[in-house]
């Protein structure tokens, strides 16, 4: 747990996002495996707040209803009109002291769109105004463009922060600021609340700026302190989805590289995606062109890619996985997939089996040992170990209305071209014959067959196509065989 526990951290999440031209809330669109105000709510709890409080307004029911679903602990505050930053962390205050919580020590505020800001930066945050005995303290960061931020006012002999001033009511001389407002503060709760019953309206926007707690606290003789974030892209807030894509590409980056020294090779890092949700073990490979998606584990030496996606999908030591889309599947230790197989959900490969070249499976598991080496459609099936399906097999599971099961057992042998008609089932041992359509129980240990006799008509060629190609290709080949005699 923090050294600097805070009494509670509100996010601000009521804005529109009216740039990102879009049916989604702008907090709700993703980026590498978590929503844009899901990665500020993980970030956040690496504090271990005492509350954790989500300020919703536009589109609020779906907002809410996403929160409820990746965090059972976080509360809601509703924001009914966007009339400010501080307006909304006073509705997130309300919301806490309304249901009986008296505030004792820091509040933390972040926004709700900055997707990059991490644990660690709150933490130094924390740590500092805590050290620092602050009222306030406010993370702020160089940025090579500061336009539309608003601008750390610093007295010129001490460098004190003595205002926030928003791009829109700044002087020239304020705009030529570089060191900007990152949105995050920490403040003293009791400070806090007392300050924003004073905030008035009179600026350009006719809104509560919850930066003018700033001067309010100071002008009321309080400490207000900065903290100056180590990497200004941390703070990146997304307004539209140019900037989207830029802090995917940054998030996807940072992933990687962690993933990277903890000892997963990353053959390129430029065409390789991965989710936050990510797991790995040392010594696994990642080839070109591959995504890694949700609760998706790669075990230790094992090999993914290249141009495959995995969605929580484990991959068991050793195993290679080329050319691959799957989707919640379980893939054993040292077992092989595709190249271009298609691993849909509840397809589980035990130690050492293989799904080979243009293989689907479903629902079905395959035991350890066995083989669908090529162009097969697996669906609803459990096959023993050690068992070999012949190419271009279909497990027929659907009978137009319901899905039936295929049970196959150890040590078989099925031919290559077989209907294995479901429900159906296939003892240990048994053989069963190329071309067979299956519709029927195989005992252990015998040989099915379920195809036409072949019959072959003799001169019919002859008799049919007379003169053609054929007839004389055959005609010479039965002269051939005359005088071989
Ligand atoms: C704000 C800061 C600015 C800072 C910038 C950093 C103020 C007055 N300005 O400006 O100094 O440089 O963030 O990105 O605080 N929100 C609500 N309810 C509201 C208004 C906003 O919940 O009534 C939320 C938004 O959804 C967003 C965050 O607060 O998550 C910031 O609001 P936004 O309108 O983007 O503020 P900026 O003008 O960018
Ligand atoms: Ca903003």
């Amino acid at each position: 747990m923090s050294a600097n526990r805070p009494a509670a951290v509100v996010v601000l999440a009521a804005g529109e996002g009216t740039r990102m031209k879009s049916a989604t809330p702008k907090v709700l669109h993703a980026i590498c495996g978590r929503s844009l105000v899901g990665h500020v709510v993980a970030a956040s709890r690496e504090l271990s707040p005492e509350h954790l409080v989500v300020v919703v307004g536009h589109a609020r029911e779906q907002v809410t209803a996403h929160l409820a679903e990746i965090d059972a602990e976080v509360r809601t505050a509703v924001q009914h009109e966007q009339n400010g930053t501080g307006h909304a962390v006073r509705m997130g205050l309300e919301e806490l002291s309304g249901s009986g919580v008296a505030l004792d020590g820091t509040v933390i505020v972040v926004c709700g769109d900055t997707p990059l800001l991490t644990g660690a930066t709150l933490e130094r945050l924390a740590s500092a105004h805590a050290t620092d005995g602050n009222a306030v303290t406010v993370l702020t960061a160089e940025v090579p463009d500061s336009t539309g931020y608003g601008r750390i006012v610093r007295d010129a002999a001490s460098g004190a922060v003595t205002a926030i001033v928003e791009h829109k009511d700044a002087t020239d001389a304020q705009r030529a600021i570089r060191e900007i407002n990152s949105g995050v503060f920490a403040f003293d709760a009791q400070l806090l609340t007392d300050a924003l019953g004073k905030v008035r309206t009179d600026n350009s926007q006719g809104e509560e700026y919850l930066t003018d707690v700033l001067g309010i606290l100071r002008e009321a003789g309080h400490r207000v302190g900065a903290a100056v974030a180590g990497d200004h892209r941390e703070i990146l807030g997304i307004n539209n989805r140019v900037q989207l894509a830029e802090a995917r590409r940054l998030l996807n980056q940072r992933l990687l590289e962690r993933a990277m020294l903890s000892g997963v090779t990353v053959v390129d890092p430029g065409t390789t995606w991965i989710d936050a949700t990510v797991t790995f073990e040392p010594d696994a490979l990642v080839h070109p062109g591959t995504q890694l998606l949700g609760a998706t584990h790669l075990a230790a030496h094992s090999e993914v890619g290249p141009n495959s996606r995995l969605t929580d999908t484990t991959v068991g030591e050793g195993a290679v996985v080329s050319f691959t889309v799957a989707d919640r599947a379980e893939v054993g230790a040292g077992a092989g997939v595709g190249p271009y197989a298609y691993l849909r959900p509840g397809s589980r490969l035990g130690a050492k089996s293989k799904a080979g070249t243009y293989v689907e499976m479903k629902n079905a598991s395959l035991g350890e040992g066995s083989k669908v080496p090529h162009l097969s459609y697996v669906g609803d099936a459990t096959i023993g170990d050690h068992t070999n399906i012949g190419a271009a097999s279909v497990f027929v599971n659907y009978d137009g209305v319901n899905k039936h099961h295929t049970t196959i057992g150890s040590h078989c042998r099925t031919g290559a071209d077989n209907m294995l008609v479901a429900p159906v089932t296939i003892g240990d041992g048994a053989y069963t014959a190329a071309g067979s359509v299956i519709t029927k129980d195989v005992p252990p240990g015998s040989l099915a067959v379920a195809r036409g006799q072949q019959r072959n008509i003799e001169g019919w060629v002859a008799r049919k196509r007379p003169g053609s190609a054929a007839a004389r290709a055959a005609e010479n080949a039965h002269q051939d065989n005359q005088s071989d005699q």
